[in-house]
């Protein structure tokens, strides 16, 4: 990367940005204070106020928010601006109870049109470029975020959105982008298309897949890189920090998201007692926007576990690719295991393919976790039973708990459109 590429806020000094953060973060608290009435409420109850906050360790008085907290303010009762200034509103799926909704005035779409310009020029992309978009457009975050920041880069736009599979391949056919943003798990679902339809993976215009929405390992980097001939890099985000942009890994380096710490501050704290835990260290990331105007987050738990590291190819922090949610962690007869580790386990085992699902059933008082994995269309039956034993031998080894293993005909799992549901939780019903 050319120094002369990069934009104002990455090329500040670890000392310039710690100012900046610092200036940010107290007009945020203090425009979050004086506007919602829930932050008021949340400081005074903690006896804190924006004037506190005088070194960025400060931040750490301040009490955290959480997603009920969104939802118990649906739907925008944590708006800090009038109204008639919001441009935009997105929201969570909500697959439980009600949607998180957020908003954004004009100028909070502009920054994040530049964060998303800014991740995509880490990823390698440059001005010219077409970018087929395949996150889902709509009131999710993904396909409209990636959108506005590719078009603010200079890029050539392909709004394709989520689904439609054998219509995405065609698409990539004719129009030739260099660039896919997408699901990890749409791709694999694009994957199989490609070889459906009888053309080579390797073959198409594309260069760069940015991806991001959900968990993925190292092991699917190098399963996509190598089937489709490209560089697969890793984009996060989250709807109530932002939508995508709030971290990127850079292209040539691959080691990791740098957090864009000039609008988004990360803190990483021990998701059982909230404290503050130093750089390097794995815990929850907490995010707290800097830049915000109309829904600024003031400690914002996003219950992902990862850990901050140095930069490297950016002066701002990097945070380690998320290996899974709190809320994704089965407890398995007290063993804590993420659907990513099994996905590791996986993707390293021949005559299976990369579609797997966790099913957990109880038996009697107690759970059992069945991992169903895809054969892949040449593997003969003994070729199969061999998968599912080295499976259950890994995962015993591995993560130290018994589990079932199915290996299924191909084509039965379901395939993702958008983000994927790895867990079938069946112990309701059992
Ligand atoms: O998923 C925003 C997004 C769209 C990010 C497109 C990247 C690309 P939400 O629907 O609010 O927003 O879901 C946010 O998804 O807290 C993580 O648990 C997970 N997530 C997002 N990006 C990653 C990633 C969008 N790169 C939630 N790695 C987050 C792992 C991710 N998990």
């Amino acid at each position: 990367m050319t120094e002369d590429l990069l934009d104002g806020g990455e090329r500040l000094g670890r000392e310039g940005l710690a100012a900046l953060q610092l200036e940010r973060l107290r007009a945020t608290l203090r425009h979050a204070y004086e506007n919602v009435e829930f932050y008021r409420r949340s400081f005074d109850a903690a006896g804190v106020g924006p004037d506190d906050c005088r070194t960025l360790a400060d931040l750490a008085r301040f009490p955290f928010t959480a997603k009920s907290d969104l939802r118990d303010h649906y739907p925008f009762g944590m708006f800090a601006v009038d109204q008639s200034r919001i441009r935009r509103i997105h929201a969570s799926s909500g697959t439980t109870g009600l949607p998180t909704v957020v908003g954004y005035t004009e100028g909070d779409l502009d920054v994040w049109a530049d964060v998303v310009a800014r991740s995509l020029r880490a990823a390698g992309v440059r001005p010219g470029h077409k970018v087929h978009v395949a996150y889902g457009y709509g009131l999710f975050t993904g396909g409209l975020g990636a959108h506005y920041g590719a078009e603010r880069l200079g890029c050539t736009v392909i709004p394709a959105s989520g689904g439609m599979t054998a219509r995405q391949v065609r698409l990539i056919q004719d129009f030739r982008p260099e660039v896919i943003m997408v699901t990890p798990s749409y791709m694999l679902t694009l994957l199989d298309e490609f070889e459906r339809q009888g053309v080579d993976p390797r073959s198409t215009s594309l260069e760069v897949g940015v991806f991001g929405a959900e968990p993925w390992t190292e092991e699917m980097r190098k399963e996509i890189e190598g089937r489709f001939a490209i560089d697969a890099v890793d984009i996060y985000g989250l709807s109530e920090v932002m939508g995508p942009g709030v971290a990127q890994e850079c292209v040539e380096t691959k080691d990791g998201l740098h957090v864009w710490e000039d609008h988004f501050y990360p803190e990483i704290v021990d998701p059982f007692t909230g404290e503050v835990l130093p750089d390097g260290e794995e815990g929850e990331l907490v995010f707290t926007s800097l830049t915000k105007e109309a829904m600024p987050v003031i400690r914002y738990r996003t219950r992902d576990l990862t850990r901050l590291l140095p930069g490297t190819a950016r002066v701002f922090r990097r945070m380690e690719k998320v290996t899974g949610r709190s809320d994704d962690m089965i407890i398995l007869r007290g063993v804590n295991l993420f659907p990513t580790q099994v996905e590791e386990i996986v993707l390293r085992t021949p005559a299976v393919a990369p579609h797997f699902q966790l099913r957990l059933t109880r038996e009697g008082r107690l759970d059992a976790l069945t991992v169903r994995v895809e054969a892949r269309a040449d593997a003969t039956p003994g070729q199969r039973a061999e998968a599912a034993r080295t499976i259950a031998a890994a995962v015993k080894d591995g993560i130290g708990v018994s589990v079932g293993v199915e290996v299924v005909d191909p084509e039965t799992l379901e395939r993702s459109v958008g983000k994927i549901r790895r867990i079938v939780d069946l112990r309701e019903s059992a």
